[in-house]
């Protein structure tokens, strides 16, 4: 049930496959003979260097995966002050994850256009010291995933008989969780009360993301966009970056690849304006396919929770060698000594 909570796509999965298999069409443009000995992976993001060229996209319940997975990101968002995304339904509490990041922690938020829940959220971020909100704006209801609801997954974390059978047939995983307490939606209960996560959100407008930008004085992102007009008017709303993402397939089956809207969303806004990606980063050569596309940052989503799910924070520390390991071995190939340096023209198409 957690593999498939964690792998799992909207409808029949299309939109998560056409958008790995567009950034597999991506064919890059080797140069021979340029001197990369000297290569480094260090990214400025909003005056901050990353010495990795991605964060961690925010996710939901990431302590599901591993237990102690919240804090094992945030470690390494700490240990290569790059940013972590902590999820409104994360799994750790939002000063706890900032204060282990030290620092290095961007909080996400879903409203629901009520502005109330969102309204103490947003206070409780700048209490503890946020100095990035991202909003997530393509969950107006959340998407219909037919592996949750086969295994009648649900938030708050139920077990019933089916998920006890489950469970029972993976006891390592469950020793080892149970044994850490069941994971909980740790920015709820107390002041913010119960979170629902099926509750619509199709209410929240563009008003409502005004006054978000009137309230918060820090770096605002808005997450989820796949649209050039959306992309526009964002821009012209005083929001500090976009993030260009297909939620990893979650939302819409029939959405289109979030790899060729980076590309199209960088067109239409100018080579300045600060664009982040998500959405089916599995190695270092798609983080700089990416960055050929326009991305100023990118961010990892599930191949974190897979390191975390199979080996812990060990894991994690592999997959971070491993994306750096590809995405310093593509700069060499492509002639490049930095990712500022890469630009369109290692596109084998404009060629
Ligand atoms: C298990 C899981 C939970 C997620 N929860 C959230 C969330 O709470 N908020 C959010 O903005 N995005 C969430 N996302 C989407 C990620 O932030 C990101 O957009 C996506 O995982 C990127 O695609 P990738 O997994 O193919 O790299 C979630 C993704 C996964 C896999």
């Amino acid at each position: 049930m957690v593999f498939d909570y964690i792998d799992g796509a909207a409808g029949e999965g299309y939109g998560e496959a056409l958008n790995r298999q567009v950034l597999q069409s991506v064919r890059l443009q080797p140069a021979a003979l340029v001197n990369v000995e000297q290569r480094d992976l260090n990214v400025d993001v909003f005056g901050n260097t990353s010495s990795i060229p991605f964060g961690v996209s925010p996710m939901g319940m990431c302590n599901l995966s591993s237990p102690g997975a919240d804090l094992m990101l945030a470690r390494a968002a700490a240990k290569h002050a790059s940013p972590v995304g902590v999820s409104t339904v994360a799994s750790t509490s939002m000063e706890r994850m900032i204060e282990v990041a030290q620092g290095h922690a961007w909080f996400q938020l879903y409203f629901s256009g009520d502005g109330r829940t969102a309204g103490s959220l947003i206070d409780r971020a700048e209490a503890s010291g946020y100095q990035t909100l991202v909003i997530t704006v393509d969950v107006p209801e959340i998407g219909r995933r037919p592996r949750e609801l086969a295994h009648g997954f649900k938030m708050p974390f139920r077990i019933g008989l089916r998920q006890f059978i489950d469970f029972a047939c993976h006891p390592r995983w469950s020793l080892s969780t149970l044994r850490h307490g069941k994971p909980e939606m740790a920015n709820f209960g107390g002041v913010n009360g119960e979170f629902d996560r099926t509750e619509t959100r199709a209410r929240a407008d563009w008003t409502d993301l005004q006054r978000i930008r009137d309230r918060w004085r820090g770096k605002l992102v808005v997450k989820g966009v796949l649209n050039v007009a959306d992309a526009k008017r964002l821009q012209a709303a005083g929001v500090d970056a976009i993030q260009i993402s297909s939620h990893g397939g979650r939302q819409l089956d029939g959405s289109p690849p979030a790899i060729t809207m980076l590309q199209r969303i960088r067109q239409a806004l100018g080579p300045d304006y600060p664009l982040f990606y998500d959405s089916g980063i599995r190695s270092g050569e798609d983080m700089v396919k990416a960055y050929a596309l326009g991305a100023n940052f990118v961010f990892i989503g599930r191949a974190a929770l897979f390191a975390m799910a199979a080996q812990g924070e060990e894991g994690l520390h592999t997959l971070y060698n491993v994306l750096c390991d590809e995405a310093s071995i593509t700069m060499a190939q492509l002639g490049k000594r930095t990712l500022s340096e890469i630009g369109d023209d290692v596109l084998w198409e404009s060629q």
